[in-house]
């Protein structure tokens, strides 16, 4: 794991009253409800995943905290998008077909808005757009829910994580209410995840993955959350997990992905996780809010979703 220094010129870009947050003055999200439900991609297993509808159908689901991937478009835009190519999300290969590999970093955003990011999921979301992250930014805002944002593929994009902070400058999410209680970043990249806590250390952040348990103290001094795939999580894991502090003096959480199914949920929360992110989310609300942590042994045998 390596992480890089921080550039001389980051004060100047963010803004210095932006940076410079000790630690101690560090936003505590707590979550009174657990396992908090996270909406993963919006609520992406009843609209496109990642879209304006996806978030709007979380919302209709009385879900607040949904999950989002930012990537930049060839003309320096942030876009959220999953897949690190149009293919799969758009009609991309329709409409420019001799662009192949329809990487996101080969297109202008004006050209992503000319593609359909509804109907490959259903016919009832034809005309669905790739949303820039200010618009997301702003339909989250307006239903007032709280963002788990993933600086994807980072090794892509330089500067994204900087980028990204500014572009949540920008539309009001640095401000201390939506730092204390609304955003938390998250990234595969432990590079990219040490970046956000350099540039501003009140941001709760995650590290997607599961790293060694030796290794975990190494994580806890730039991550609020370890958030591993739920496949291979043990009870024992999350307990390694809990047993230390995060960046902010607070236990270390786990939020774990991608969880589906209702009695899986609940044996993940009978593991103890502080967090599921799941395409269903109101299934999940429904099953978690059902079982009480004592449910383990009950659930011992549920299988992996
Ligand atoms: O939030 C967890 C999850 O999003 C990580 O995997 O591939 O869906 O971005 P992925
Ligand atoms: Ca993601």
């Amino acid at each position: 794991m390596r992480i890089r220094p921080l550039a001389a010129t980051v004060g100047t870009l963010l803004g210095v009253s932006t940076l410079f947050f000790p630690a101690t003055v560090a936003q505590a999200i707590d979550h009174p409800h657990r396992p908090v439900v996270v909406a993963h991609r919006g609520a992406s297993a009843y609209a496109p995943e990642n879209t304006l509808a996806a978030v709007d159908k979380a919302d209709d689901l009385g879900i607040t905290w949904v999950e989002n991937d930012v990537q930049r478009t060839k003309d320096g835009e942030l876009a959220v998008i999953h897949d690190t190519d149009l293919k799969r999300t758009t009609n991309v290969e329709q409409v420019f077909p001799d662009r192949a590999p329809w990487k996101v970093a080969d297109f202008t955003m004006a050209e992503i808005k000319r593609l359909d990011a509804g109907s490959w999921f259903s016919p009832a979301y034809a005309g669905e757009r790739v949303p820039t992250l200010e618009e997301y930014l702003e339909r989250v805002g307006d239903h007032r829910q709280k963002l788990l944002l993933e600086i994807k593929a980072p090794e892509l994009y330089p500067g994204l994580e900087l980028q990204t902070l500014r572009e949540l400058r920008r539309e009001g999410w640095l401000d201390r209410s939506h730092v204390r209680r609304k955003l938390i970043i998250q990234s595969f990249s432990a590079d990219s995840v040490g970046m956000v806590h350099k540039l501003r250390p009140d941001i709760k952040t995650g590290f997607l993955g599961a790293p060694e348990v030796a290794d975990l103290k190494t994580y806890a001094r730039f991550v609020d959350q370890i958030n591993p795939s739920h496949r291979t999580l043990t009870p024992e894991y999350v307990a390694a997990v809990h047993q230390l502090r995060g960046a902010h003096g607070r236990r270390l959480e786990v939020f774990t992905w991608t969880v589906n199914d209702g009695p899986r949920a609940a044996l993940l929360k009978s593991y103890g996780v502080d967090g599921i992110i799941t395409n269903t989310p109101d299934i999940v609300r429904d099953a978690t809010a059902r079982s009480s942590t004592s449910d383990h042994s009950a659930f011992a045998g549920a299988s992996a979703s």
